[in-house]
């Protein structure tokens, strides 16, 4: 059977922003979805075992279709002539901010590419995930297929001219990081439109904004080349601060936040799309992490625990 995968992400620095071309840093998480491959019966047909928090293959569903629909015109795979059986599984848990939309279609793509013997780099691999991640995020910026593509951190710039995106590997020493669920799923799409209208409507704010989040990219890319995770986590914060600012945060989030940093966390922002989805605590060792964990528990949410960045 045809097989392949595409790893869980998350967003250390520069969601959003990365979409006005701005860059940010990201990493792949070791969780990954599956996709195997075989000839179906009629059409597509779609068998979806991913573990997934509650609600999220349900608000999904369109962006799922959408994005199997965009993969197959950009290959120009025709089911109705090669009918496909598609099984979704992996260990990732699909949950708004964990790239799970990338890693669908990253799997999916190279899967593809073994079932119809394509052999394909990593590099046309991210392309068709791109396609893919256009039926969820509308306009991507192409951080979440590339992490789930590469793996790895990394950090990324989305050329808007439709150049080739730059894509740098950065070595960081490793970060303890506590992922909390607010159990709250977004249409990356809707989400990333809205941030565009009020980009639209206050553009100067938008301009001051991206001008700090810059700052605030710079340092990151200082602070964790320097093993320097205090810092790491402050430039967290003030990133936590713009996302707050460009609307995409919550109360759920908030209170993530809030709860982590009173018991350590040296950074907590909101990973991904936002308003909901996960956030990220960073935790100064692996003790804390428990701690920071069980306290957000206590009021509800979900948490996972992962580490990222090994040199
Ligand atoms: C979603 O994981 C990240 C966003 O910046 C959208 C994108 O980059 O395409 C919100």
């Amino acid at each position: 059977m045809a097989k392949g995968i595409g790893y869980g992400k998350t967003i250390l620095f520069g969601e959003h922003f990365v979409v006005y071309g701005l860059p940010g840093i990201a990493s792949a998480i070791s969780d990954y979805t599956v996709a195997e491959i075989e000839e179906g019966e009629k059409g597509l047909t779609l068998i979806d075992n991913r573990p997934a928090v509650e609600g999220y293959k349900k608000t999904k569903q369109g962006e799922i279709s959408r994005g199997f629909e965009l993969i197959l015109n950009f290959m120009k795979i025709d089911v109705n002539k090669t009918p496909l059986k598609v099984t979704l599984s992996g260990n990732l848990e699909c949950a708004s901010g964990i790239g799970a939309s990338a890693a669908l279609a990253s799997s999916v793509a190279r899967a593809l590419s073994d079932y119809f013997k394509l052999g394909l780099n990593n590099d046309q691999i991210n392309e068709i995930a791109y396609e893919g991640e256009k039926g969820s995020a509308g306009t991507p910026s192409g951080i979440d297929n590339t992490c789930s593509t590469y793996g790895g951190m990394l950090i990324f710039e989305k050329d808007l001219s439709g150049g080739p995106n730059k894509i740098d590997r950065i070595a960081s020493n490793p970060l303890e990081i506590v992922m909390a669920n607010t159990g709250i799923t977004q249409e990356t799409k809707l989400v990333v439109e809205d941030v565009k209208n009020e980009k639209d409507k206050n553009p100067e704010k938008f301009e001051e904004i991206f001008a700090e989040y810059k700052k605030v990219f710079d340092e990151a890319v200082i602070a964790l080349k320097n093993g320097n995770i205090k810092r790491v986590g402050e430039l967290m914060d003030k990133n936590q601060e713009l996302l707050r600012q460009i609307t995409v945060s919550c109360p759920e989030v908030e209170k993530i936040v809030t709860i982590a940093k009173e018991n350590g966390a040296l950074g907590a922002k909101l990973t991904g799309t936002g308003r909901g989805g996960l956030v990220i605590c960073l935790s100064p060792d692996s003790q804390t992490a428990d701690n920071i964990a069980k306290a957000i528990q206590k009021d509800g949410f979900k948490t996972s625990k992962t580490v990222v960045g090994k040199k």
